[in-house]
């Protein structure tokens, strides 16, 4: 795909690696439409990149809300063309010390949100007459199940077969749709998921962003369906 003047959804734009995927896709000449919750964050990277950047106030849980603003902003005569469900948070800890609030939230957020604004993408895609792409985020943990990460591993376990399944669905639509599963990043996820915060040995999010963006730009008939991003060393350098 050729990146410029094509129109884009992030979700999860107003950090970590969709804030870069977001960057990227501008400085490639896309208009993205960046949704989060908190909007004061997207507006500042909106102040840092310039108005092809689209500050969306979104709970992605919410499918109500997806649906009136993909009903309100998109038509026959604006289409979008990327997809990228980003939006995503875990909570780590033993089975029996997670709560039901925690699990739902992860099960709402990392699956539930994707379904809601993908199953109203689709439909749209599927009448644009350019290829179009869709990238979900998973995770290493929706490859291999871990101790104390139970929840974050059943939904990125479930994104892998939804995203697997899409692809087979989607591809004779020419929408392609590619899974990345990443190793641990430098972002704010680990602020929630269980406090450990970041070390330089993580990937880092520009990086993920560069990826992202060689994969949109292959041929119309290559697809990267699948794709595990780690780094090479993992270990914390300040840990003996
Ligand atoms: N960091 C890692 O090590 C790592 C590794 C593999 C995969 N991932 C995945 O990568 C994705 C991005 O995470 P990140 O590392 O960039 O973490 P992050 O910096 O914490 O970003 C998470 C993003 O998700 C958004 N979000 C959370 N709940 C939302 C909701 N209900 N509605 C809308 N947006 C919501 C947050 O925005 P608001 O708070 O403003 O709503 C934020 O922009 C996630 O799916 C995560 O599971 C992360």
């Amino acid at each position: 795909m050729r990146i410029e003047n094509k129109i884009a959804i992030v979700t999860g734009a107003s950090s970590g690696i969709g804030k870069e995927f977001s960057k990227k896709l501008v400085s490639k000449g896309a208009i993205v439409f960046g949704l989060a919750r908190r909007l004061n964050k997207l507006k500042l990277i909106q102040e840092e990149i310039g108005n092809k950047f689209i500050p969306v106030e979104m709970d992605i849980t919410i499918p109500d809300e997806i649906e009136k603003w993909v009903n309100s902003t998109f038509s026959e005569d604006y289409l979008p063309h990327i997809l990228i469900n980003n939006a995503g948070l875990g909570y780590f800890g033993n089975v029996d010390e997670l709560s039901v609030n925690d699990w739902n939230t992860m099960i709402n957020t990392n699956l539930n949100g994707v379904f809601y604004l993908t199953r109203k993408i689709v439909p749209l895609m599927k009448i644009n007459s350019d290829h179009c792409h869709i990238f979900n985020i998973a995770s290493v943990a929706g490859l291999l199940g871990n101790p104390q990460i139970s929840g974050y591993n059943a939904t990125k376990f479930g994104l892998r077969g939804f995203s697997e399944a899409l692809f087979k669905e989607l591809r004779f639509d020419n929408i392609k749709v590619t899974t990345m599963f990443p190793g641990s990043i430098a972002t704010e996820f680990f602020n929630t998921a269980d406090g450990s915060g970041t070390h330089p040995n993580m990937l880092q999010a520009k990086d993920v962003a560069d990826t992202l963006i060689h994969i949109l730009e292959t041929p119309n008939n290559f697809l990267i369906n699948e794709i595990t991003l780690r780094p090479l060393n993992p270990k914390n350098p300040d840990t003996k």
